[in-house]
């Protein structure tokens, strides 16, 4: 079983460098690689399961953080692939309405998820057995995150996505740039 780390066209942002866009893809490709690691222990130390029954069980626990670490990402990046786009009209924005009354009360309470004190993601879902959104805070890269669901916008709110080009303190600022270099084409078209 492996993975290959994918490549992805990010166009210049206003408000996220090159550089914090560089060393990030560089985390995502470690992520990556460290659920080929998990795979590859795992398949060699199960020469002998009785033995290595503790090892194998850490690294299955650990297989949950550097997967959410390598499919999270996935989800970030593509947002900002094709330049940043106004929420077309269509089911996402008919259902923000709906639940949240509009995009901008929904963004308001959006924002505060990412202002969880921690590291992890600001994550909202459609829920195809409820045909809902739900959004969430997400510690580190998989705690909490929320079962069969489909990831409809992720928000990485790890300091490395943001403390190049921000102080701790203006943590708000980065999410309004995130907000602002949004492709909602690409976000809408996950709820198709
Ligand atoms: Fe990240």
């Amino acid at each position: 079983m492996k993975y290959t780390a994918l490549t992805f066209e990010v166009p210049e942002l206003v408000g996220i460098s090159l550089e914090t866009i560089e060393l990030h893809l560089g985390l995502y490709a470690g992520y990556v690689k460290h659920v080929n690691l998990i795979h590859d222990k795992i398949a060699a130390y199960s020469h002998d399961l009785e033995a290595n029954t503790y090892a194998i069980a850490e690294m299955q626990r650990r297989l949950g953080f550097e997967f959410g670490g390598m499919r999270n990402h996935e989800y970030y990046f593509a947002q900002f692939e094709g330049g940043a786009t106004a929420l077309p009209a269509g089911t996402l924005q008919e259902k923000i309405e709906n639940q949240f009354g509009s995009i901008t009360a929904w963004q308001t309470r959006f924002t505060q998820i990412a202002m969880t004190r921690g590291v992890g993601w600001a994550m909202l879902y459609h829920d195809p057995h409820t045909d809902q959104l739900v959004q969430t805070w997400v510690d580190e890269q998989h705690l909490g995150q929320l079962a069969d669901l489909d990831i409809v916008l992720a928000l990485d709110m790890w300091e490395h996505s943001y403390m190049r080009d921000y102080l701790p303190a203006a943590k708000v600022d980065y999410v309004k740039a995130f907000f602002a270099n949004l492709n909602w084409e690409v976000v809408s078209e996950r709820l198709v």
